[in-house]
């Protein structure tokens, strides 16, 4: 299987242009703290910490070198338009489980990138040697439960009024899930793991 470091960048086809995708670096922070600013609040209440303060993007580069973050970042004519973290915890008595974070900016939308990154975060999984996925997301985002579910993550649990939008309005979180090493023996047994 191909380690992430020697699959990218890579140039990856999407509707209406292209993109290229990379292993995010502490250089790309500034660019990163933009793309952030330029959300909408409520796509990032399924973050743990708000990705539009410096301190915060700083910890984030702090968990790439430290190992505990493996984060890609797609860049259309150089400007960030989406990104993706898998994120985990080898101290943790859940060192075989990984968190898949996604985020694809409104120009970037409804052109396939959610699904490039989930794929590719998908293979730094594997890469990673992680059993388990999950993903969580406001059950109001209908449109990314339905890229999650059509990459076969499926609903584990709802968190209910987990996160509070900066105006105090609470919002209930689903925990999606994705067996990765049942996917991995399947590959296996059908003798498809030379094509990942
Ligand atoms: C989830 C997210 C990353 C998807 O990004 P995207 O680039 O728009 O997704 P894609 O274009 O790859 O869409 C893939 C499929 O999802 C479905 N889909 C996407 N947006 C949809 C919407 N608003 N409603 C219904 N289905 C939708 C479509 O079936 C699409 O398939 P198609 O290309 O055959 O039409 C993006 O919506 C996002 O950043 N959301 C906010 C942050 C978030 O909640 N992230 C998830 C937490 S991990």
């Amino acid at each position: 299987m191909t380690a992430p470091a020697n699959r990218y960048p890579r140039t990856v086809q999407i509707a209406d242009g292209e993109v290229s995708v990379s292993l995010m670096t502490r250089a790309d922070e500034a660019d990163l703290l933009a793309f952030a600013q330029g959300l909408p609040v409520h796509d990032l209440l399924f973050l743990r910490r708000d990705i539009t303060h410096p301190k915060v993007l700083s910890a984030w580069s702090d968990g790439i070198e430290g190992g505990s973050i493996t984060s890609l970042i797609a860049r259309e004519a150089g400007a960030i338009i989406g990104c993706s973290a898998v994120v985990r915890d080898e101290l943790s008595f859940s060192p075989h489980v990984g968190e898949l974070r996604v985020l694809v900016s409104p120009r970037g939308r409804d052109r396939g990138l959610g699904r490039v990154l989930i794929q590719e975060s998908f293979l730094v999984a594997l890469t990673l040697g992680l059993e388990k996925l999950i993903a969580q997301m406001t059950v109001d985002q209908k449109g990314a439960i339905t890229v999650f579910e059509e990459m076969g993550f499926s609903a584990e649990a709802l968190l209910k009024e987990h996160v509070r939008d900066p105006s105090g309005g609470k919002h209930d979180l689903v925990v999606l899930s994705h067996d990765v090493a049942r996917f991995q023996a399947q590959m296996e047994a059908y003798g498809l793991t030379e094509l990942i």
